[in-house]
């Protein structure tokens, strides 16, 4: 089963609104120039660049994400984003779940599947954040970890059309630790086994999962040549043109 790898850049907390239009530019006419590219690409700024940073892609095939959103349509939710005015806002997708929202805002998988089902109903398509913490993995519960929060973060009718999947190992974000290829394949493949159980076969093989965690051009080729890494999720290396196009190409885009 082909499945079009996916190049997704998360900016986190990270752009003012001049060097946010600088590099969706530069994002933009770089993916141009690769002609016709084997990858999709996403990248998902703070909620404050998201306006410039679609007209600063316009013409380019660059998909736009949000980080969060609330699982609420609209009402009395001081601060909060919902699914509905992010695809007003010309979103395609969301990314839920990050570690670090699950970290200090304490979303729990129900809260993620809640904001997911959210999602869906506003035609957005979510990217699903999972990943085992450093005493997790070295405890030898890795796989455990990511499966119990498969189950409890996916909605039962989520389909390869609106999920994503990204596996993002805690101990590895920021840190330019990466898990050996071997134990990323074992998440990824244990992923998608319970995917199947959970969506049935056919979505299972046709849903995308993505590598996270110190992606960086160095590494891409042998993570993302791996049967069952489908993209990359990059936080720090998707903050420069040069380093978020060079894993793409060297992830075989
Ligand atoms: P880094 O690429 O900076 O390790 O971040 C990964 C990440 O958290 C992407 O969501």
């Amino acid at each position: 089963m082909a499945r079009k790898k996916l190049i997704a850049g998360n900016w986190k907390m990270n752009g003012l609104l001049a060097d946010g239009v600088e590099l969706a530019k530069n994002i933009s006419s770089g993916v141009k120039a690769m002609g016709k590219p084997q990858c999709e690409f996403l990248v998902c700024p703070p909620f404050t660049l998201l306006a410039s940073v679609k007209k600063a892609l316009r013409g380019a095939k660059v998909a736009l994400g949000a980080q969060d959103c609330h699982m609420a349509e609209k009402g009395a939710h001081t601060g909060d984003i919902s699914p509905l005015m992010l695809k007003d806002l010309g979103c395609s997708h969301v990314i839920l779940g990050h570690s670090e929202r699950r970290a200090d805002h304490a979303e729990s998988d129900d809260i993620v599947c809640q904001k997911a089902v959210a999602a869906h109903k506003a035609g957005l398509k979510t990217v699903i954040c999972i990943g085992e913490t450093l005493a997790e993995r070295e405890s030898g519960k890795a796989v455990d970890v990511c499966k119990k929060q498969i189950l409890g973060s996916v909605p039962a009718d989520s389909s390869a059309a609106d999920t994503v999947i990204a596996y993002e190992p805690v101990w590895a974000i920021g840190t330019g630790k990466v898990p050996t290829t071997a134990d990323v394949e074992e998440v990824h493949a244990a992923v998608r086994k319970v995917l199947a159980q959970k969506l049935g076969k056919a979505n299972a093989n046709k849903m995308r999962i993505l590598y996270g965690g110190s992606v960086k051009p160095s590494n891409a080729k042998e993570l993302l040549s791996l049967p069952d890494v489908d993209g990359a999720l990059i936080g720090g290396a998707s903050l420069k043109a040069e380093d978020f196009l060079a894993i793409a190409k060297n992830g075989g885009c």
